[in-house]
């Protein structure tokens, strides 16, 4: 048996996505091959007790209660951030002094600022980098990036995507805490726009191209909530939904809407492309399918169809099972993974996952829709 060069992880926070990650780094290896073997090497907490059982149930090597001690640990050659937003910039300078690879969560960081920072640390020191905006991941959004890719659509009018929860429409809820941080905009940096807009952002430049101008509006439906770390009640300052306008460097206009208060929805994120030839359509919930309108069909058997990317000539399912099986969430995770092992192995490809500079421009655009909510004007996008 070849000797593989091993990639030691170090995970720092272990919850939601310490999960998924952790979950990635266990399957990958399984299914994509790859020179490089991943090593859950050591998970960082700042509970002791919690730490250790998450080590144990995850099987990583070791644990740390400092994130510090992790970034600079010699045996750990990656390091991933899975802590909240205002962390992200901070973990991620210390882990380019320190040498280290990172793959840090979305979004990038607080703001383009932060994130600038970020990127010039990552591209002076050459470290390979890499931001979680899984989605792409998935076999039908990637096989709509690649028929838009192809020019099949040919000129693209109207993107428009949505992505609709309804968690924190009680009042009791406070803000702070495990899970809750993305009530409080020190922790989180904004609401809907960093948290769920994002993706959708992310998404929409991978497969369209640019955004250069935005319109947007944001609404705090409930002013005020109690604050974890105080027990006071405390004025919320993030946006529960956004809605803006969009328009694209190729000319296509677009509509993103995200909120936190659209009763009966738990995550339903869909987006749409039309072109003047063909157009796409993907919702979460269904997420294998990709709905496929193809107008160059004959007009009496023109429709929608509806593809089941679970075949082997799909992206990434043919890795998996057989065909007509399904993929889930947490796949888009190991395929995010199995992408940057594939440039590590060979760092001369085209890379195919979102690196921080990708991420910042996602960032960017993040701040123009805040800046045009506040200002109630068009705003342009600063360029990453
Ligand atoms: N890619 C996605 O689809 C997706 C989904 C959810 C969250 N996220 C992002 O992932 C990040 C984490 O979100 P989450 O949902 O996992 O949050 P979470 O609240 O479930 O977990 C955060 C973890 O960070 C730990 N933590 C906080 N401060 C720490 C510190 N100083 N040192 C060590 N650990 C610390 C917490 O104890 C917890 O384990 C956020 O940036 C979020 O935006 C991405």
């Amino acid at each position: 048996m070849s000797e593989k060069k091993q990639l030691r992880i170090g995970l720092i926070g272990y919850g939601f996505m310490g999960r998924t990650h952790s979950n990635a780094y266990s399957q990958v290896g399984h299914f994509f091959d790859s020179e490089h073997s991943v090593v859950r090497q050591a998970v960082c907490g700042r509970d002791e007790v919690n730490v250790k059982a998450f080590a144990e149930k995850w099987s990583y090597a070791s644990y740390e209660t400092d994130w510090r001690k992790l970034v600079a640990r010699e045996d750990i050659d990656a390091v991933d951030i899975c802590t909240p937003n205002d962390s992200h910039a901070e973990i991620a300078l210390e882990c380019v002094k320190h040498g280290k690879m990172i793959l840090c969560e979305k979004p990038l960081a607080l703001n383009g600022e932060q994130g600038e920072a970020m990127v010039r640390a990552v591209e002076e020191s050459g470290l390979p980098n890499l931001v979680w905006y899984n989605y792409r991941f998935l076999p039908a959004v990637t096989h709509a990036k690649n028929i838009v890719a192809a020019g099949e659509l040919g000129r693209i009018f109207h993107y428009r995507a949505n992505f609709l929860q309804d968690w924190t429409i009680s009042e009791e809820l406070p803000q702070g805490g495990a899970g809750l941080w993305r009530l409080d905009a020190a922790a989180a940096g904004s609401g809907v726009t960093g948290d769920l807009l994002a993706h959708c952002i992310d998404t929409a430049r991978w497969i369209n191209g640019d955004i250069v101008s935005v319109s947007a509006m944001t609404e705090t439906f409930i002013k005020e909530r109690v604050h974890t770390a105080t027990g006071e009640k405390q004025a919320v300052t993030i946006d529960d939904a956004c809605a803006f306008l969009a328009r694209f460097e190729n000319g296509s206009l677009a509509i993103f809407e995200s909120t936190r208060y659209a009763r009966g929805h738990k995550a339903l994120y869909t987006f749409e492309i039309n072109g003047e030839e063909k157009s796409l359509f993907w919702d979460l919930h269904d997420l294998n399918r990709l709905s496929y309108f193809d107008h160059g069909v004959p007009g009496d058997r023109r429709g929608w169809s509806s593809i089941h990317c679970s075949d082997g000539e799909h992206p990434y399912a043919g890795n998996w099972w057989v065909p007509g099986l399904c993929l889930g969430y947490e796949h888009s995770f190991v395929h995010e993974l199995a992408e940057f092992l594939r440039c590590l192995d060979d760092p001369s490809l085209e890379k195919r996952f979102p690196d921080f500079r990708h991420a910042l421009g996602t960032q960017h655009v993040c701040d123009a829709v805040l800046e045009s909510a506040r200002s109630g004007r068009w705003v342009d996008v600063k360029k990453a």
